[in-house]
């Protein structure tokens, strides 16, 4: 008896819920939020990574937050992959990508960007007790990389363009895999990838190298050349920048203060 009371409870408020649904949309009416298709490589925490079969990061949540602004449905980035992203992208298939995307010039002939989002840099994550400790260093060991990312860029600087010592991967998370089985000397990645790892993984006893020399980069979303999404989306970044919501999200996953006047002054 005591079974079916509670059963019956259960119905009675799911019934309750879908009258609520219906009523929601019903009032909403004509005005529902227009859906767009975000893809993403989530290996790369912290901008993007799985936990289960949701995608987790700061770009998640500053994706959001843009959306939100625009009057878009928030959705999730979908993970797709590093290299599909860039063909779904170029193909129109997807309206947006959100990956941790270093803006340059190679990249601008094909794709469109947004303002730029984060600063960042390429570092090199190597084993405690490494004699490199400067990215002139990496001539002659071996360096693994994620396949057509800055990072493979920065290395083949050093290293030449087709030298063999350097491994490319598909993702980050398996450069650095490689790194740990003995398999390469160094991986170069975004710093705060490599940073986050390392602290998060003190008894793989890894250590980040800075480059002074090494670039400085800036994060932008990037969309199918002459998207109206970019003008749309750049009118609400500014919006998310100026009301501090911005600065909020980048303490909760950084624990520092972005700067903001700075990622302005490169519009
Ligand atoms: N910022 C670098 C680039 O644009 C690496 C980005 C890799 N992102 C990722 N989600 N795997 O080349």
């Amino acid at each position: 008896m005591k079974k079916v009371t509670r059963l019956g409870l259960i119905m009675i408020m799911g019934l309750v819920m879908l009258l609520a649904a219906c009523g929601s949309s019903e009032t909403s009416g004509g005005d529902e939020k227009k859906k767009l298709r975000v893809v993403t490589d989530a290996a790369y925490a912290p901008f993007e990574s799985l936990e289960g079969d949701q995608v987790v990061g700061f770009d998640v949540d500053f994706l959001s937050a843009v959306l939100e602004e625009a009057g878009y449905e928030v959705v999730q980035p979908e993970h797709v992959g590093w290299d599909p992203l860039f063909i779904e992208i170029e193909s129109k298939e997807a309206d947006l990508a959100i990956s941790a995307i270093t803006i340059n010039d190679d990249r601008k002939q094909t794709y469109d960007f947004s303002f730029p989002y984060f600063l960042s840099t390429n570092k090199i994550l190597v084993p405690e007790g490494s004699d490199i400790k400067s990215g002139a260093d990496l001539e002659g060991k071996v360096v693994a990389v994620q396949n057509g990312t800055t990072g493979q860029e920065t290395a083949e600087a050093i290293l030449g363009k087709n030298s063999k010592d350097i491994k490319k991967f598909e993702n980050n998370n398996l450069a650095i895999m490689e790194l740990e089985a003995g398999g390469a000397d160094a991986v170069v990645a975004d710093n705060t990838v490599i940073e986050e790892y390392a602290k998060n993984n003190p008894e793989k006893n890894l250590v980040v190298i800075e480059d002074p020399s090494f670039a400085a980069e800036y994060y932008g979303l990037m969309f199918p050349k002459d998207s109206e999404l970019v003008s749309e989306l750049n009118e609400a970044i500014n919006k998310v920048f100026d009301s501090g919501k911005y600065a909020e999200i980048y303490e909760e996953w950084f624990g520092s203060e972005p700067d903001v006047d700075n990622l302005k002054a490169q519009q």
